[in-house]
């Protein structure tokens, strides 16, 4: 089978079962060093009301093969905050709840039973967690199951869990969907940016995508923990579905936190590091993080949308004319080094501007 770039870059360092410690933890001091974050309380959060993230209506952006209107609504939400809501993105509510419901009883088979599904030495993919580069470092309080998802030749359906039984044709299906709106996004995108057509075809050809399902487990010490560390998305578009009604997602507006509450059915989508660089930064990558809830456990679905595997990412040629922001590398050498880190906000984008 294909083996991706993604098999190769995961850490050798294994971390317990966040959901099995976080059951067995009777008390708040129970709650190791290791998994308690100062940094979780730092930054105000801004309050309801202060701003809305824009809202895009995918089925307005489809009317006349794209209505002029949408697209400069989608265009303004990329420049200027990097992250909006999809409303109306057409993907049937069955191929979502299946996921959602499958994806649930997953995590709630026992540990041993998940575990036939581990991520494999040096290999994301798979159950267990990312982002681990020393047995010293701070821990998120999640699990996630990673899978790749496409191109089709790049799936190790070993590692897809074959229980319950429909998940493996639940995310096939959801794949699917999330692909087909993903492309439309893209191809509005460089219509907006005034890229060539064919440049950005060429360089999501096939529309390589992975699937990160996050589990949160509730914490005793929710606001001193951290479910996912603040980070950019090494993708190119990010989707993103919230499986059951705990919210969690911040995003870093101004030096603010700013709480993300997903409209009923929608998909969160936010612009990957990839897209800033190609735009020369005219598109954000926006940082974000997950928060805990001390009662109720949480579990989230990202789709992430990647460029080719043999892609060169550096500015386009539509930044001609102006100065190039990033420097260029190959797709490869940019996973690796996003990979081969802990998570911190923005700091390999910062080293990648010229
Ligand atoms: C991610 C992510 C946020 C969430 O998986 O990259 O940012 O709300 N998830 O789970
Ligand atoms: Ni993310």
């Amino acid at each position: 089978m294909a083996k991706s770039s993604f098999q190769r870059m995961g850490s050798s360092i294994h971390v317990p079962s966040v959901q099995a410690l976080a059951a067995s933890i009777a008390n708040p001091a129970d709650v190791p060093p290791r998994f308690v974050r100062p940094e979780a309380k730092a930054d105000p959060v801004a309050s309801d009301g202060e701003s809305e993230l824009p809202v895009i209506d995918f089925s307005r952006l489809l009317h006349h093969r794209f209505s002029r209107e949408e697209s400069a609504k989608l265009h303004h939400a990329c420049a200027d905050w990097g992250f909006f809501q999809l409303i109306n993105h057409g993907v049937p509510d069955q191929a979502m709840e299946k996921m959602k419901a499958d994806i649930a009883e997953f995590f709630k088979l026992p540990l041993e039973e998940k575990k036939a599904f581990a991520q494999l030495p040096n290999s994301l993919e798979g159950y267990g967690q990312a982002f681990v580069v020393s047995d010293d470092q701070e821990l998120d309080w999640a699990d996630m199951l990673y899978l790749i998802t496409r191109p089709l030749q790049s799936r190790n359906i070993d590692l897809w869990p074959a229980q319950p039984f429909t998940f493996r044709d639940s995310l096939s299906c959801y794949s699917m969907e999330l692909k087909s709106v993903a492309g439309t996004l893209l191809e509005v995108m460089a219509k907006n940016l005034g890229v060539a057509p064919e440049e950005f075809s060429t360089i999501f050809q096939d529309q390589p995508q992975g699937v990160r399902i996050n589990y949160y487990p509730p914490c005793p010490r929710a606001d001193e923990v951290l479910g996912l560390s603040p980070h950019t998305d090494g993708s190119g578009l990010t989707l993103l579905l919230q499986v059951n009604d705990v919210e969690g997602l911040h995003i870093r507006k101004g030096g603010n936190w700013f709480p993300v509450k997903p409209l009923p059915g929608a998909l969160i989508a936010n612009i990957g590091d990839i897209i800033e660089i190609l735009s020369n930064g005219v598109y954000k990558s926006i940082e974000h993080r997950a928060i805990i809830n001390a009662k109720e456990e949480r579990l989230s679905i990202a789709t992430f949308h990647g460029p080719r595997e043999d892609s060169v990412i550096g500015p386009l040629e539509i930044v001609k004319g102006y100065k190039p922001k990033y420097v260029s590398m190959s797709y490869k050498e940019f996973m690796k080094a996003y990979f081969s880190t802990k998570l911190e906000g923005r700091r390999l984008m910062e080293s990648l501007k010229l």
